[in-house]
């Protein structure tokens, strides 16, 4: 089921976004399993599977009458600025490179060190593939959050560079914490002053830092996905998550991440079942980033799609109306 919208300054509709299921209906948050459903806040129903006022093809932080519908700003399909896919890409080859080593399976320590040796350039290499991952996480869970969000406590895991905290501080989030394992992207997030904490934290060996129940939102962008961090990792994160707090994770579909995606989706279904948390979002967005192989390209686009998942844990504190 895919949705159309509006690409800017092309005049053209374009397909791009795809609801996988979870879709917010508000009128649904704070139903946990075992629990009554009552509403938690009443935002306006979102019918399942899209519609005129659902998320299909939404890009979460553009205007219009439902505030979610269109392309995203900076975006481009497959042969505007990003070029037609072909051989290479047409992208330089060390960066093709620099990729495809971070996300082949080596050991942590190794891996944590081609971060280190990248991080003055990720920046700059990331904008190069169009990477939109921190963008599309940061208006996803802005849109779920409830307001105010100045106070809100937030750990952005595989922090990186510190593009989600840009992303989240354009949003109106200030409380911002920061863990990663490469000492290196912490130095470079450490330069952006949008973080309050930043810890060094090895994901999958180490417990996070922080007490339980200590967040009202953790997000982990660009970090879930073959070669990176493992999804046995989620009970951390729902650890240091408060009852009712957001996670928003998000994970790439192209053909050599499939694995690890079935894998994610099979532990974050069990985790809903189990009635820890309750899927609110899942949204698959075709034009995630710049494919760096043409093998990885999504049917010749020159581009790779990528998931948006917002989950709620339980049980969600009933919020009275008003
Ligand atoms: C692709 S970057 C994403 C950074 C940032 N979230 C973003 O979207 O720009 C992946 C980050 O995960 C970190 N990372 C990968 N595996 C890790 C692990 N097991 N423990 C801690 N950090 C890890 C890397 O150091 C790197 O900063």
């Amino acid at each position: 089921m895919e949705g159309e919208g509006a690409w800017p300054g092309r005049g053209s509709r374009v397909l791009w976004g795809r609801v996988l299921g979870g879709v917010i209906d508000k009128t649904r948050l704070g139903a946990c399993p075992g629990r009554a459903e009552k509403p938690m806040r009443r935002w306006g129903r979102v019918p399942s599977g899209g519609g005129a006022n659902g998320l299909r093809g939404a890009c979460p932080d553009r205007g219009g009458a439902n505030g979610l519908r269109g392309a995203c700003p900076g975006r481009s399909p497959a042969g505007g600025r990003g070029g037609p896919a072909g051989t290479g890409m047409g992208l330089p080859a060390a960066l093709r490179d620099q990729v495809a080593a971070v996300h082949r399976g080596s050991a942590l320590s190794e891996r944590l060190r081609l971060y280190d040796g990248w991080a003055a350039r990720y920046e700059q290499d990331v904008a190069a593939l169009e990477y939109r991952a921190p963008h599309l996480a940061a208006a996803s869970l802005s849109f779920a959050f409830p307001a105010p969000r100045a106070e809100a406590r937030l750990l952005d895991v595989a922090c990186g560079t510190g593009l989600v905290a840009r992303e989240l501080h354009r949003r109106g989030f200030r409380c911002l914490h920061g863990v990663d394992g490469s000492a290196g992207m912490l130095e470079q997030a450490r330069s952006t002053g949008l973080y309050q904490e930043l810890r060094l934290c090895l994901l999958g060996t180490e417990p996070l830092p922080a007490p339980a129940e200590h967040y009202d939102a953790v997000t982990v962008v660009g970090a879930l996905g073959e070669g990176q961090v493992s999804s046995t990792v989620l009970p951390e994160l729902l650890r240091v998550t408060k009852s009712g707090g957001f996670l928003c994770l998000t994970t790439r579909s192209n053909p050599s991440n499939l694995r690890y995606k079935a894998e994610l989706e099979a532990a974050m279904g069990q985790l809903e079942r189990s009635g820890a948390w309750q899927k609110l979002l899942a949204q698959e967005v075709e034009y995630w980033e710049r494919a760096t192989t043409e093998e990885e390209s999504t049917q010749g686009t020159g581009y790779i799609s990528g998931v948006v998942y917002i989950y709620q844990k339980c049980p969600v504190p009933h919020l009275e109306e008003g």
